[in-house]
């Protein structure tokens, strides 16, 4: 066995298939690998943004009505680009990208599925502040020759991997097939991702919570109490968890699951007829979510494992609570109790698609 100064991804992706998967043909080491090209060229520019004129917004707003970056636009091509001819996919869908993206006809089709939110905090780019990539990647369910919706409206607990890239002071890419979490650091010398975090498990004891404050007003009485709840924690005399909030989920969400604690971005009662949140379910929620329970921790939208919601639509939203068990089952409790009115309306907007099929 080399030394871990001396273990790329490629061979790590490629050693960890053989021993789980002999028989396997290697198709989704080599997707991986391919991801971790296209975030090798994300973070060049990431960091050259403050260089050349790439900074900025454009001109357009994505399908939920954001202003995107320039540098949404430009990860979302190279994530596209890098996989659109491989044959290893069948159909992507982007947090950028209204509609499922096809892979070109003139394409071979592949047997896997890619979502990905090409650029997570993007509105901290231009205040040199970390920002990521997320992805998941699914096997392809729908019957027909080319990918279709179906194969991307998948629940999570029948994803098959997922990953993101922190680009901060140093490029981490962070994956996970099922046999734990792996968390790589890119050497910019050798440009290549070598492994630096082996078998991440999130702590016992926590540190942090993290969640945007300055939304209090619109939370509910449930989230109140929790968030009350985490700042005297361990009870009289014991420190408070400390509160950090980047406002990159990535970035949040991997230094709480290195140094412990909890991610919240709750839905509110502020608008009954939008009770979810702010988060993607499919691009955000689904692939942190199981990198969370690969690491030993939990991901809930305050009422079930986000990874057992079957999702209706591409851009669906949904609560999350992510990191530390302990933490995340105590989030359910006081929602629970205390949330039964924002319960019932989230619930319907959650399970829309089984009351349309039950019409
Ligand atoms: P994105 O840049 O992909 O649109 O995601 C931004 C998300 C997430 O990264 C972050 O945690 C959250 O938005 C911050 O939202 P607030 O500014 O409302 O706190
Ligand atoms: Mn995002
Ligand atoms: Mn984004």
């Amino acid at each position: 066995m080399p030394s871990a100064a001396l273990m790329t991804i490629e061979r790590h992706i490629l050693e960890a298939q053989k021993e789980a998967a002999p028989q396997a043909t290697g198709v989704l080491t080599q997707l991986l690998y391919d991801i971790a090209l296209s975030a090798k060229i994300i973070a060049r520019e990431t960091t050259r943004a403050g260089l050349v004129n790439i900074l900025g917004s454009a001109d357009t707003k994505n399908v939920y009505g954001e202003q995107q970056q320039k540098l949404d636009i430009f990860a979302n091509d190279v994530i596209f680009k890098m996989n659109d001819h491989t044959g290893r996919l069948c159909v992507m869908a982007s947090e950028e990208n209204e509609d499922i993206i096809p892979i070109p006809e003139r394409f071979e089709c592949g047997k896997y599925v890619l979502v990905y939110d090409p650029l997570d905090g993007s509105s901290n780019v231009d205040v040199n502040v970390s920002v990521g990539t997320i992805f998941g990647i699914f096997r392809k369910i729908s019957n027909g020759p080319r990918g279709a919706l179906e194969d991307v409206l998948q629940a999570g607990r029948s994803i098959a991997a997922a990953g993101y890239i922190v680009y901060g002071p140093s490029t981490m890419m962070v994956y996970t097939v099922g046999d734990g979490v792996h968390g790589f650091t890119l050497d910019p010398s050798v440009g290549e991702f070598i492994l630096s975090h082996e078998n991440i498990k999130i702590p016992a004891k926590s540190k942090y919570y993290s969640v945007n404050q300055g939304n209090e007003k619109y939370w509910t009485p449930g989230v109140r109490h929790y968030v009350k709840w985490l700042q005297g924690i361990y009870g009289e005399g014991s420190k408070p968890l400390s509160q950090r909030y980047i406002g990159s989920l990535v970035a949040d969400f991997h230094r709480n699951m290195l140094n412990g604690g909890v991610y919240v971005y709750p839905g509110d009662l502020n608008d009954p007829n939008d009770p979810c949140g702010k988060l993607r379910l499919l691009f955000e929620a689904i692939p942190l979510g199981y990198i969370a329970e690969q690491a030993g921790g939990a991901a809930s939208d305050g009422d079930m494992p986000v990874l057992d919601i079957v999702p209706h639509k591409l851009q669906q939203r949904v609560p999350l609570f992510i990191g530390n068990s302990e933490l995340v089952n105590k989030a359910n409790q006081f929602i629970r109790d205390y949330d039964r009115e924002w319960l019932e309306i989230y619930r319907t907007h959650r399970d829309q698609q089984k009351l349309v099929n039950r019409e």
